[in-house]
């Protein structure tokens, strides 16, 4: 029996694999878009694993998805292949489209023909609820996408469920809130933050000059969750008996970036004051520390997102292990050490 992860380069798709390999016995297959410019190779990722095998697949390309499916004729698909930048998502829509949509339409078709008994889920997110009309935010909630990246993801949901429900297929795409940890792109605000504060710290240690870190809107609110329980969760919905049903993931607790900025400085442990504008100064030397820069606005706002998990927990058994806290701690230390 074996399993397709897409997206192996990425957070979700390398937790999964690890996940996998150590929770059954399943052949893992790991895929990455194929690059000249990069030469990954299995070494990178699970090396003394026989039971791990790397493969190439562009999801864009549904000669290439056919391909692997016929292949690898896998149990399970888990698709975590996608272009995840909400941020960017306005300057490349065309790219966030083809890769979020059209990737999963490619995959959903594939796995009809040739292997229609294949378990495939599909990652979703709570960006897809949006504008939130309320709080937290269920499965039952409306989808109100703010992005071209949500947007993209909304039209995958559908396009899972039109398989779904016309093919008889197992086929779902949860929303997965906010999941963050030491394997998070630096892109991301919570790495962006742990990363940008343990360098500073190290500079201040060495009595170097750095140069601040800069942030967009810190009113912000998430629902960061530690992305190692999630994937836990992702493979209990693939495991329902009967017709399965998509589950919101979450812990269900939600910060600002500017909380998740101040627990970052508290676990740094260096002394700030804060000035007009969300700037920060070091409270003895007055250097900024972080100041906000309108570059990193984007063109509409998720202005709030805190997921409700009582249908996980009480249906799936799921449970998130790591808070806030925790987290902001986890991912500082690696990145300070
Ligand atoms: N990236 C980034 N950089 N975000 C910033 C910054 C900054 O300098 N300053 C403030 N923010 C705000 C963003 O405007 C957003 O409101 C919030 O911080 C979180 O941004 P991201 O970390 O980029 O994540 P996201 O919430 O947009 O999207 C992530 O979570 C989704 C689930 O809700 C991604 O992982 C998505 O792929 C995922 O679907």
């Amino acid at each position: 029996m074996s399993v397709i992860i897409t997206g192996i380069n990425g957070q979700d798709g390398y937790l999964m694999c690890k996940y996998l390999l150590e929770q059954t016995s399943l052949m893992v297959y790991g895929t990455i878009r194929y690059r000249t410019t990069e030469s990954t190779t299995m070494k990178d990722y699970f090396p003394d694993n026989p039971r791990f095998n790397m493969l190439h697949l562009d999801i864009t390309d549904n000669v290439n998805v056919l391909n692997v499916i016929k292949k690898v004729k896998p149990r399970y698909f888990i698709n975590f292949a996608a272009q995840s930048f909400v941020g960017k998502s306005w300057d490349i829509p065309h790219v966030t489209w083809t890769v979020n949509t059209m990737g999963v339409v490619n995959i959903l078709d594939a796995l009809k023909n040739e292997c229609p008994h294949c378990r495939f889920y599909n990652a979703g997110t709570s960006e897809e609820f949006g504008d939130v009309l309320y709080s937290p935010q269920n499965e039952e909630h409306p989808l109100r996408p703010q992005s071209p990246y949500a947007a993209s993801k909304c039209a995958a949901r559908h396009a899972v469920r039109v398989y779904r429900e016309s093919h008889g297929m197992y086929a779902i795409q949860g929303w997965l809130f906010n999941h963050e940890g030491v394997r998070r792109g630096k892109d991301f605000v919570t790495r962006k933050i742990t990363r940008t504060i343990a360098s500073i710290k190290k500079k201040m240690e060495k009595g170097e000059r750095f140069e601040p870190l800069e942030l967009g809107n810190m009113n912000a609110k998430r629902d960061w969750s530690d992305a190692e329980d999630f994937v836990d969760g992702v493979w209990k919905m693939l495991h329902q008996d009967g017709p399965p049903d998509e589950y919101v993931l979450s812990s269900g607790t939600m910060y600002s970036v500017r909380d998740f900025l101040e627990e970052c400085l508290r676990v740094a442990d260096i002394p700030w004051s804060k000035c007009e504008n969300d700037t920060y100064v070091h409270t003895t030397t007055g250097e900024v520390i972080s100041r906000v820069n309108p570059d990193y606005y984007r063109p509409a706002e998720v202005r709030q997102l805190m997921g409700d998990n009582k249908n996980a927990r009480l249906e799936l058994d799921w449970t998130p292990t790591t808070e806030f806290s925790t987290l902001v701690r986890k991912m500082f230390e690696h990145d300070y050490l």
